[in-house]
């Protein structure tokens, strides 16, 4: 009745110990078909009952279809089923979104588990050594949900018991070519459990054109871009010091321009001051007379300009001594952000040993100091070596634009960032695709997450030096 199953084999097993004649055969015990038969219908009855329990909407389409098909023949089951396939059809033409969040991403998840994450598990984590193969049996780490947003699948996974994070941070890759997706993200949510992000698509493809400046005064945090959730991408710009770290061509210009932007309704009343370095003299000189006379680009003239922010803030941090231990934008005592283009040029690169000196120690002096009086810095730089930039860990947040090397995503983002999915190294170098486009870390997660800058273009800049000049240099 039934065929030859490999358990039958064992019978035939014999083994012996290499040295004395000892044989040794296993005990084979017969189970009668009827247990295995037993036990298979109940998996399955458990099964079912699980389904039915997880999924009740699920499981209540097939049996009102197959009810009505009994009592009321076939072809009123298929119109009842042509006019949900209407309706559903109509939700989604009307409103796509509500229907994306309600039904179609739900579908989408259920496609995607049984489909691919389901039917590859196995495979996808042996081959890749995440699952063990023990005497005989695989140990595979239980996939848990898959949820699905408008760009990624988000897969919960339990790990095996005893396992470390980094196993599967380093395998990242593996994860991403065996599941289909172009990277791989690995979120620790809870203590044994972690969440893995694929992308589908890049929401970030697209250059995205220049925010419209905002109405209100506000000092930040500030809107500049998008982040990969769709969600906007607002930076914080007061009470902190800022370094975006991108190569050639990456994009530092738009995040720089998309701050400045941001704050001119503010810098328009005097909430506050934009002092402006530009050594290479190809980024800030656009919009010039925004700055007034707090714009500096040879070296010289930067050194005396951060001379005279650092003589700023030790008088505001004399006043403010023993009184208030931090600082509220007004009028009389603005929030002053020194914009530093290329710091790189002013620091490691000066040939003149005094003047880098004098450079160096300002904006030391600035970014352990100014935070709490009001004083931030945001500076720009093509290499985050500590060669180059010895005092990078003084700022207290980083953008990670795209960097020639793997090792510099680290340096920016702090130990294990690339590990955690800040490829920052294999963002497109064409500008279209991949200017703007980085990798920051928000104050309350240690995950980074994928951003893109707006781009502010030369039109843009000319048009917000029309409409903010006689403010600017009136302040
Ligand atoms: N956010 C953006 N979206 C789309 N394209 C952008 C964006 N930012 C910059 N670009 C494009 O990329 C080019 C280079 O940008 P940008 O000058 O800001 O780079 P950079 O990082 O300052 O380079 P460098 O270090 O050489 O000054 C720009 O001319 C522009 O065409
Ligand atoms: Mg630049």
């Amino acid at each position: 009745m039934f065929k030859r199953l490999p358990g039958d084999e064992a019978r035939n097993l014999v083994s012996t110990t290499p040295d004395t004649a000892v044989v040794f055969r296993p005990a084979v015990i017969k189970t009668p078909a009827i247990f295995t038969i037993v036990i298979l219908a109940w998996r399955m009855f458990a099964g079912l009952v699980r389904t039915i329990w997880r999924h009740p909407i699920a499981a209540t389409i097939p049996v009102a279809l197959g009810v009505t098909w009994y009592v009321y023949d076939w072809p009123m089951a298929a119109s009842l089923l042509g006019t949900v396939i209407l309706a559903l059809a109509s939700w989604a033409y009307i409103d796509r979104a509500s229907f994306n969040r309600l039904i179609g991403y739900r579908l989408l998840a259920w496609w995607r588990l049984t489909w691919i994450y389901r039917r590859h598990w196995q495979p996808v984590l042996i081959v890749s050594g995440l699952g063990r193969h023990i005497r005989g049996r695989d140990y595979l780490p239980r996939l848990g949900k898959v949820t699905c947003t408008s760009w990624a699948d988000q897969v919960t996974v339990r790990m095996l018991k005893g396992q470390p994070v980094k196993d599967w941070t380093d395998r990242t890759d593996h994860l991403a070519q065996g599941f289909g997706a172009a990277s791989c993200r690995v979120t620790l949510t809870q203590a044994g459990h972690l969440t893995l992000t694929f992308p589908r698509s890049d929401p970030l493809s697209e250059p995205l054109p220049a925010l419209s400046i905002p109405i209100e005064p506000t000092v930040g945090p500030v809107e500049i871009g998008t982040r990969e959730d769709g969600r906007p991408w607002r930076l914080k710009v007061h009470g902190t010091h800022v370094l975006v770290a991108g190569a050639t061509g990456a994009g530092k210009g738009s995040i720089i321009w998309s701050v400045i932007r941001s704050l001119l309704p503010a810098a328009s009343v005097g909430l506050v001051e934009l002092w402006a370095l530009d050594p290479k003299l190809m980024e800030l000189s656009y919009g010039r007379a925004l700055f007034g006379t707090r714009y500096a680009a040879t070296p010289e003239e930067c050194a005396d300009l951060l001379d005279e922010v650092v003589a700023v803030m030790q008088k505001r941090a004399a006043r403010f001594a023993g009184l208030q231990r931090s600082h509220t934008p007004t009028v009389d005592d603005p929030f002053v952000l020194v914009v530093v283009d290329e710091v790189a040029f002013l620091t490691a690169y000066q040939s003149d040993r005094q003047l880098r000196q004098r450079i160096s120690c300002a904006l030391a002096t600035l970014t352990t100091q100014g935070r709490a009086v009001g004083v931030g810095v945001l500076a720009a730089l093509q290499d985050p070596r500590k060669e180059v930039m010895n005092i990078r860990n003084l700022f207290p947040d980083k953008i990670a634009l795209r960097l020639d090397e793997s090792e510099q995503v680290d340096m920016v983002l702090g130990d294990g960032a690339r590990d955690r999915g800040a490829l920052a190294d294999r963002i497109s170098p064409v500008p279209e695709r991949g200017a703007g486009v980085g990798y920051v870390r928000l104050e309350a997660s240690p995950e980074p997450i994928r951003v893109r800058a707006a781009y502010v273009s030369d039109t843009d800049i000319h048009a917000m030096v029309d409409a903010y000049t006689p403010y600017g240099s009136a302040a």
